[in-house]
């Protein structure tokens, strides 16, 4: 590897992620919830149009079904790269990102299936850690991407350290429990909070992706 092609050369990377009153990223059983007021919504698309791509993993995917596109201010789609983890390639052919709408790039470790409308990057499952696959879109000329979850994903981006910015709207409305939260068994992240804005329909804040994971952790 030379000097131009060191591992640590990787996008920058935004986490942005909106959780229910009482701390819920979605319902029972994965079960999509909205939480995003109308105001935190358009945020979302103005982050989404600020960036080389958009990166879920698998689950999210299966649970909601995203088409990952942008919103411009004018009202104009845009059209970030959609980047799925998915190490099994369980990605159903109908999914909304193989619209081929946009490029979408799926990291995998299962070589026995091809997928139309997707970039299907075979990795050794050694090789599936975060660290190595934003190593992996520098190269491809991805340069900043925006992490939308779900929480197994944005917990394996804090413990690999490879997060710049970190956004959490909390809306106003606490959701029924039994959901999927992104604080599960982990304090409340008062100690992290760096700013915090009020929005319609909730707050906003930036937290400190390091103070989000304990020494054990990483
Ligand atoms: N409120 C919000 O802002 C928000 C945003 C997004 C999603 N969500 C919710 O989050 C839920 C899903 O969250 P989740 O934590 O269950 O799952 P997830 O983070 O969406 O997906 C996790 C899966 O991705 C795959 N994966 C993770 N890291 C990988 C890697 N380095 N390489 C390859 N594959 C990798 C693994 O699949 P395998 O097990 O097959 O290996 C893993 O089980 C959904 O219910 C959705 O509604 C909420």
């Amino acid at each position: 590897m030379g000097m131009d092609d060191a591992l640590e050369d990787r996008p920058f990377v935004i986490i942005n992620v909106a959780q229910s009153l009482n701390g819920y990223i979605a319902g029972k059983g994965g079960k999509p919830v909205k939480i995003s007021s109308d105001e935190d919504e358009e945020r979302v698309h103005a982050l989404r149009a600020s960036v080389d791509g958009i990166l879920v993993g698998i689950n999210t995917i299966l649970r909601d079904n995203p088409d990952l596109t942008a919103r411009g201010k004018d009202g104009k789609i845009l059209r970030p790269a959609r980047i799925i983890l998915d190490s099994r390639l369980r990605i159903p052919r109908n999914a909304k990102v193989l619209d081929s709408g946009s490029r979408t790039i799926i990291f995998t470790a299962n070589s026995q299936r091809t997928v139309e409308g997707a970039e299907v990057r075979v990795m050794a499952k050694d090789d599936l850690e975060i660290p190595c696959i934003l190593h992996n879109l520098y190269r491809m000329g991805i340069r900043k991407i925006l992490v939308e979850g779900g929480a197994n994903v944005i917990w394996r981006f804090l413990r690999a350290g490879t997060v710049d910015r970190f956004y959490l709207f909390i809306g106003n409305e606490p959701i029924p429990e039994g959901g999927i939260k992104l604080f599960a068994g982990k304090p409340e992240p008062e100690e992290a909070i760096k700013d915090t804005k009020v929005i319609n329909g909730g707050k906003l804040l930036e937290l400190d992706p390091l103070k989000l994971v304990t020494d054990n952790e990483q």
